[in-house]
């Protein structure tokens, strides 16, 4: 059996998908979930959400956007696991365990968390002026994403390097300190997709929403054909051949064109094709390659019911893998039940009364008498004397029968009876601590061994 490469990422949910999203991870991610080496983890990173926003209409609004927009693009949810972050319990759960044996210098370096406290510095403001526990424990939610999963791939942007190999950091730590030679954790690989194309925005910068230049992905087809009106090009009149390795117009259409239809329009963009008929151009494409995707997230979007339902579905499977994960994780750490407790003990007991033992010998006047010896070699009991061997071996055989044992303790020493006979006798004790220590050492030894 070869075991599949597992694939896992979020998407944190503040915002509305547009364009530079859909080409830079949606669609690459859902193109490898196809590969049938690939055991996708896909999620919506709601609890990263709610670090960097505090509108709960907000919050939800994008959660169920983007789980609709990668519904649309083709996520086929038989194949991979699709959930909501918030839906797993053992997320958190986790959280807090890997919080326990992050080193907090480690957090200090994150550069998320660097950025602010540089910016308040500069800005003359309390260097910690509104950064929360959230912004700063961040990479440890992440590494619970990560790591709760046991995920060999995760595919981030450059910007998310940094929390992959924290995750590697508080894992390997975690293995090392409760693992006891065992592996708990996956060392995860961060995925950077050199081909896939950074879509640039308006305006020519990175399609990034916080400089305000995007294309939106599934609204309207007038909405797109607005924004694909403001995208700025340089002066050239129609007539006059235009330099397409210079234009992010060109840029946009080839991340969504055959090769065939790229070259077409270098051509005719070299030949003096005028800039506005270029931008109908560019509207024609992405509507026929998303028109049919944008239905599909209308669909969707007015049934957030059957949304809910997959989401469901997606945390069912989740949880298949967490729970019983968190519940191995939770022993390790010590937090256990008591009854698993006591098979602790019992495993202690085992040892203990393996290695207790009898020895047998015989006295000069030809009776038969043994010794029961502790796992230290202390002597715990003395027998009396035996007219024969088989007598000798009778009662040593029912002292370890498990019968409750019948133990009198006299001064400093005790003995032990069968059947209203005393049997053996202990050595004398220095204190009465010590003798009911002996007591408790004889009946652990005594304690038959059950498998
Ligand atoms: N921090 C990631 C981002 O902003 C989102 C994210 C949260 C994530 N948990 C993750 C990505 C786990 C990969 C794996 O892009």
């Amino acid at each position: 059996m070869t075991t599949r490469t597992r694939i896992l990422t979020g998407i944190t949910t503040t915002g509305t998908p547009h364009l530079g999203n859909y080409a830079g991870a949606i669609r690459p991610a859902i193109v490898a979930s196809r590969d049938s080496n690939a055991d996708s983890f896909y999620f919506l990173a709601d609890y990263h959400a709610l670090i960097k926003c505090d509108d709960p209409l907000r919050i939800q609004r994008s959660r169920l956007e983007i789980a609709a927009t990668w519904l649309a693009g083709g996520l086929d949810v038989d194949r991979v696991t699709f959930y909501r972050q918030s839906d797993i319990p053992e997320i958190p759960e986790l959280t807090w365990l890997l919080t326990c044996v992050a080193a907090k210098g480690l957090l200090n370096r994150a550069h998320a968390y660097k950025a602010s406290v540089d910016k308040n510095v500069e800005t003359g403001e309390d260097p910690d002026a509104g950064i929360t526990m959230g912004l700063y424990s961040y990479p440890v939610l992440m590494a619970a994403d990560i790591l709760m999963f046991n995920a060999h791939k995760v595919p981030v942007g450059r910007d998310q390097i940094q929390h992959v190999e924290m995750a590697r950091d508080i894992g390997q730590r975690f293995n090392h300190l409760f693992g006891q030679g065992k592996e708990f954790f996956t060392m995860p690989e961060a995925l950077i997709e050199e081909s896939v194309a950074t879509l640039p925005g308006l305006d020519g910068r990175k399609m990034s929403k916080s400089y305000d230049n995007t294309i939106p992905l599934f609204s309207s087809a007038k909405e797109m054909k607005d924004a694909i009106s403001r995208i700025v090009t340089d002066s050239r009149a129609p007539g006059e051949a235009k330099d397409p390795d210079n234009s992010h117009l060109f840029t946009l259409f080839q991340a969504f064109a055959t090769p065939a239809q790229s070259d077409e329009f270098r051509s005719e963009l070299l030949q003096g094709l005028g800039w506005g008929e270029a931008k109908n151009r560019l509207f024609q494409l992405l509507d026929n390659e998303l028109g049919e995707s944008r239905e599909r997230y209308n669909l969707l979007i007015e049934r957030p019911a059957d949304l809910e339902d997959i989401l469901q579905h997606g945390a069912k499977k989740a949880r298949a893998v967490a729970t019983p994960f968190l519940n191995e994780l939770r022993e390790a750490v010590g937090l256990r039940s008591f009854v698993a407790q006591t098979q602790v003990a019992a495993t202690t007991r085992k040892k203990a009364a393996k290695a207790a033992r009898f020895v047998s010998f015989r006295e000069d006047d030809g009776s038969f008498r043994f010794r029961l010896l502790a796992a230290d070699g202390e002597q715990l009991l003395l027998s009396r004397n035996f007219a024969d061997g088989k007598t000798a071996g009778q009662v040593t055989k029912q002292l370890q029968s498990g019968q409750a044992l019948d133990v009198r303790s006299e001064a400093l020493s005790f003995s032990v009876w069968l059947e209203g006979e005393c049997v053996a006798d202990s050595p004398t004790f220095a204190d009465s601590t010590a003798r009911d220590a002996a007591i408790e050492a004889l009946r652990i030894a005594l304690t038959p061994i059950q498998e």
